[in-house]
């Protein structure tokens, strides 16, 4: 077998503002490590009006950057000014992964397919029925959430949020499978649900906490949250006093960097219990 080690320094970024708890770096570097890649992955701060020369450098290669993620708050302005981003993207309107390729600056976006991964992972059979997924929350986060559950079939999706026209919004954007509904109708929506997935602080803070009862879930019905600090969300512990089967989110940040990481350095990395086990350590430090 070939030698497949890269000779030359391939560097990539994740830009945000403020971008210095991303854990990005620490996940692209350890693949680099087990690869065995000569490359760097660094976090650059670049505040929103500087984010448009950020990007030019970016295309003209002068930066020496092969690409990089983006993140909050830059997510819907790398979508703008990429000369093309892919069909997720532009659904979505925003872009966490950009890649030069043939001479243009490509964007995708990567939360969705790291959602699904994630429930891929560490969900046995989690999509074995996909009758009807419960999504709260109506930000960013719930937008690439609804349209993987869309892609990935499930017939009934319903998106609760306590400001209903956001619901909406995403309802119509995202197509007549999506229906918008506000919090209170939660206990109706989650009859016979196969999923519930929350995108919301929700719960986080003891004034907000809310009860929530999951046993009008279907039998196998799964819980999950997209926040992963802590690991296990008040909204987790709930669904886990109830008997409820449960996934943490922390492999969505796990599994969204792959694509980038694959396109900038070569390799497709693996999420491993050995990497998971790392980013809990330094979740655990602050
Ligand atoms: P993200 O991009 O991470 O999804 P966001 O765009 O700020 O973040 O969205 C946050 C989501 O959490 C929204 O759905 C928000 O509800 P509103 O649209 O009504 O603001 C929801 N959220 C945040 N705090 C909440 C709270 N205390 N109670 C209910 N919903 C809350």
């Amino acid at each position: 077998m070939a030698d497949s080690r890269e000779t030359s320094l391939n560097k990539a970024f994740v830009c945000g503002f403020p971008i210095k708890h991303s854990r990005s770096p620490m996940i692209h570097s350890h693949w680099l490590k087990m690869l065995a890649l000569d490359g760097s992955y660094q976090a650059v701060e670049v505040a929103p009006e500087s984010f448009a020369d950020f990007i030019s450098t970016l295309k003209s290669g002068e930066s020496g950057y092969r690409g990089g993620n983006v993140t909050i708050p830059h997510k819907e302005a790398a979508y703008a000014l990429s000369d093309a981003p892919d069909e997720l993207a532009r659904e979505l309107g925003a872009a966490n992964t950009l890649y030069r390729e043939e001479g243009r600056l490509k964007a995708t976006n990567t939360d969705g397919y790291g959602f699904l991964a994630n429930l891929d992972q560490r969900a046995q059979a989690w999509d074995a029925k996909r009758d009807r997924a419960v999504v709260l929350g109506a930000g960013g986060a719930s937008r690439a959430i609804l349209q993987a559950l869309r892609n990935r079939g499930f017939a009934e999706i319903h998106v609760l949020n306590r400001t209903l026209a956001r619901a909406q919004e995403l309802a119509d954007r995202f197509g007549a499978r999506i229906h918008a509904a506000p919090m209170e109708a939660l206990a109706e929506r989650l009859v016979g649900a196969d999923l519930f997935v929350n995108t919301t602080s929700l719960g986080m803070d003891g004034a907000e906490a809310i009860e929530i009862d999951f046993s009008m879930m279907a039998g196998s019905g799964l819980v999950t949250d997209i926040v992963y600090a802590p690991l296990i969300t008040p909204i987790l512990q709930m669904a886990q006093a109830q008997g409820r089967p449960i996934c943490d989110g922390l492999g969505m940040l796990l599994h969204q960097a792959v694509p980038g990481f694959e396109k900038w350095f070569g390799r497709r990395p693996e999420v491993t219990d050995e990497l998971r086990a790392l980013v809990i350590a330094d979740l655990e430090k602050h």
